[in-house]
């Protein structure tokens, strides 16, 4: 019904509108604001283990596999670990490298997956710590993990994850900053300034979700195509597949998410008119090499569609429709652009047809193998 829908049209639409205040819960007790400290005590890992750590395995399924490569890029960034991310499917088939100072980090948000809740009973028995990023309170995934660090981010119905994800993200960014300080690789100053980026984040993605009319008229131009193209570099490349990932599964039209500079090794043969290419241009670091990864687009005649930010005239001067969000830093920013890509696969879908909330053969979680 409406009711529970909280007035708004489906499960999918109420949960991208509850994305500030999830990402709030997710923030909630874990930062002590006014100190440059990410409290990591309720999870129970000692500094010792942290120290102790020599890799990191991420291992998740779908939706929060893209968590998990966006969780590498800051984990390796902000604690210099070394992070490898797979498919649960993959892990549990591929005889893992795994010692006793592997941290072997699962996310569910059912906590309930079947290949992911094989792959975190393999990496015990070989040695691993375990932690789960989960957001199902009691789930299987967490009672069976030493470690929980659970996203709080409230139920989701949807069968397309959002809430999950952009949440997700948050807990890796705390643990990200939180082993980063343990280990001596981040000073109290750094600490301080992301943290505080932190604490304006649900403002911003509420500034993000006033773009919702914008983008439904972006998807009016849109909803006829036939294959979309969505490219992204560094810690947005995940973003990248997660926006072709959300539009696939909710709208049936084909998207392909891709690394950006490597579009010129297969992907750019598919450009022309018809194919919408969905590009994540924030301004930092790598903003100049995705403006020419822009120009190869549009000399080759395909529609460009920019998420930038605010200050980026050449993403909207090289695009045919353009949307702005306000940037805060490299990390957050991921989490920024997401809200514009649900959106639209989202209004896509509707105007498509299609069951946005149940969308076909898929499952809101995958309990056998
Ligand atoms: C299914 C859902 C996805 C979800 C994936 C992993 O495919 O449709 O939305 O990302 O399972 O689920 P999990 O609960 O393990 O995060």
């Amino acid at each position: 019904s409406m009711a529970e829908k909280g007035g708004y049209r489906h499960f999918m639409l109420k949960e991208i509108y509850e994305q500030p205040r999830a990402i709030a819960d997710t923030i909630r007790g874990r930062v002590m604001p006014e100190s440059s400290e990410v409290v990591i005590e309720e999870f129970g890992l000692s500094e010792k283990d942290i120290t102790s750590i020599d890799r990191i395995f991420i291992v998740a399924c779908g939706t929060s596999y893209h968590a998990g490569i966006v969780g590498k890029y800051m984990i390796e960034e902000l604690t210099r670990i070394p992070v490898e991310v797979d498919i649960a499917s993959e892990f549990r088939y591929r005889n893992p490298i795994i010692t006793q100072s592997t941290l072997f980090i699962a996310i569910t948000q059912s906590g309930e997956t079947a290949d992911t809740l094989a792959a975190i009973r393999q990496a015990r028995s070989l040695g691993a710590k375990v932690m789960t990023i989960c957001n199902v309170i009691g789930s299987t995934a967490s009672r069976e993990s030493d470690f929980v660090f659970y996203t709080h981010s409230g139920p989701e119905i949807g069968v397309a994850s959002t809430k999950a994800f952009t949440t997700q993200i948050i807990a890796l960014y705390l643990l990200s900053i939180a082993f980063g300080k343990i280990r001596g690789c981040l000073d109290d100053r750094t600490i301080s300034m992301l943290i505080e980026d932190l604490l304006h984040l649900p403002a911003s993605v509420e500034n993000s979700l006033e773009l919702d009319n914008e983008i439904n008229n972006i998807a009016k131009e849109l909803f006829k195509a036939k294959d979309f193209l969505y490219l992204g570099r560094g810690i947005n490349y995940p973003i990248a597949l997660e926006g072709a990932l959300k539009l696939k599964e909710i709208s049936y039209i084909h998207a392909e998410g891709y690394p950006a500079g490597e579009m010129k090794h297969g992907p750019i043969a598919l450009i022309d008119e018809e194919v919408p290419v969905v590009v994540l241009a924030p301004s930092g670091r790598l903003y100049e090499k995705i403006l020419s990864n822009m120009e190869e687009v549009k000399s080759r005649g395909g529609t460009l569609i920019a998420i930038t930010s605010s200050d980026g005239e050449s993403a909207k001067r090289l695009s045919t429709y353009s949307i702005s969000i306000h940037g805060i830093n490299d990390y957050l920013n991921a989490v920024l652009l997401t809200i514009p890509l649900q959106l639209l696969a989202y209004h896509i879908a509707v105007l498509r047809g299609c069951d946005v909330d149940q969308p076909r053969n898929l499952a809101k979680s995958v309990t056998v193998e």
